[in-house]
């Protein structure tokens, strides 16, 4: 009886691994490579001392950034107004690659380590359901077996060192952390009071605002369809030029790393109900998807823009926060995305400095909708002053019939 557990190296996923085989079931340890700074091979030789039957590590970036995180830009996705996703991006891509190693290695279950507070629960389980409805779940945090048995850290310590289990030297840090190419999160521990500042050394994807160069670093990026096609930046003096996707994407971490861009700290609503603080850094995510939306305002329609706005963009976020990643409403929205980039071509002209990100210029080679004429407050074409006199009178019939009861009926 095999399962394929989704294993981290870290300490409840071991534990969760010797229980497992301790229950008498063959072990299959996957982990996915998501761009998480992570020793694989140490982890991988410490699932095998721990009596895995074997060991799947999964590249997972291209289609990470393909897949996941350009669909995120290309709609300006965004959760509670303040976060990126960056977690939530991450699940589909890993839940695919496990069921894909459980289907080879010939599991009838699938594991993982999350707990039942939270929502990668949620969205790994939908997620292993839609893409193999006959699998079985086994979700040992939410299995009084043991639950009951591992009450708290100390517990798990205990059969750590009764298993033989190494223990990772370096003290544990006071919250939780979640990392992949986009972003690094944390939560819990010392971050619970909402109110606690965190503290410096936390951050580990972002250079310190205040300690960031003195120099702006500027940059452009080039976008077809809405999807990020070429960066180009200055490199010391030399121009580089950037177009391989998972290449542009670490690219811009770089450059938004190193100046500081892309930490947020909020309190957020989960799915199932409780509110969480959560610290975030997402640093190129905050750059691709904020001169995204600068181009937009160059060469998108107005109303299909606002049309996306209000039914897309608040969608697809909330899709993808709830795991609902695998149904047929993320599809449908994923084709109204792409109908929505049509025209989205062009380029950005970027600056990261102190923090912040900013934009310096657009344009677009291919694009017309705006044009410089036409706008301008200097000449007029295709129309007569006149006729603006005429869009403002029928404007005003409403407001002014209002604006009259108002006068009249004393009503405020
Ligand atoms: N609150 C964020 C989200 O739900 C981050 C979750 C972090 N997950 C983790 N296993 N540490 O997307
Ligand atoms: C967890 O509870 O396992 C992590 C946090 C979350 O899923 O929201």
């Amino acid at each position: 009886q095999k399962i394929c557990l989704a294993y981290s190296g870290g300490l409840d996923t071991s534990c969760i691994l010797a229980w497992l085989i301790e229950k008498g079931y063959d072990i299959v340890a996957f982990m996915a490579d998501v761009g998480q700074e992570e020793d694989f091979e140490a982890a991988r030789q410490k699932a095998l001392k721990l009596g895995a039957v074997k060991v799947e590590i999964v590249d997972c970036k291209r289609e990470f950034v393909e897949e996941m995180c350009f669909p995120a830009v290309q709609c300006n996705a965004i959760y509670e107004n303040v976060y990126l996703l960056g977690t939530s991006l991450a699940r589909p891509t890993i839940c695919r690659a496990q069921i894909a190693v459980a289907q080879r290695e010939g599991c009838f279950a699938v594991s993982h380590g999350c707990t039942g507070k939270g929502n990668d629960q949620i969205r790994f389980e939908l997620g292993y359901y839609a893409l193999q409805p006959s699998i079985k779940v086994i979700a040992p945090w939410r299995d009084p077996e043991f639950y009951k048995r591992f009450a708290g850290r100390n517990d798990l310590l205990d059969y750590a060192a009764q298993q033989g289990i190494p223990v990772s030297s370096t003290k544990a840090k006071p919250w939780s952390m979640d990392e992949n190419l986009a972003h690094c999160s944390y939560e819990a521990g010392i971050l619970e009071d909402p109110n606690t500042t965190p503290p410096e050394d936390m951050w580990k994807l972002t250079q310190d605002p205040r300690k960031a160069p003195d120099h702006p670093q500027d940059f452009t990026l080039y976008f077809e369809k809405g999807l990020p096609k070429k960066l180009v930046y200055d490199d010391n003096g030399s121009e580089n030029t950037v177009t391989d996707s998972v290449d542009l994407f670490l690219a811009c971490n770089a450059i938004a790393r190193k100046n500081g861009v892309g930490r947020i700290d909020i309190v957020e609503n989960r799915y199932i109900g409780l509110k969480s603080r959560g610290c975030y850094e997402t640093p190129g995510l905050t750059c691709l998807r904020a001169a995204h939306m600068d181009l937009e305002g160059l060469v998108m329609d107005r109303e299909v823009r606002a049309l996306r706005d209000q039914f897309v963009t608040f969608n697809y976020a909330k899709i993808l926060y709830n795991g609902m990643y695998f149904s047929p409403e993320r599809e449908f929205l994923e084709d109204a995305i792409v109908s929505s980039q049509k025209r989205v071509n062009g380029a950005v002209r970027c600056r990261c400095y102190k923090g912040s990100f900013s934009v310096l210029g657009r344009w677009s080679d291919t694009e017309k909708l705006y044009d410089e004429t036409e706008s301008s407050m200097d000449t007029v074409v295709d129309f007569e002053p006149t006729d603006t006199s005429g869009f403002i009178s029928v404007q005003a019939i409403r407001l002014k019939k209002y604006g009259k009861m108002k006068q009249e009926g004393g009503e405020d």
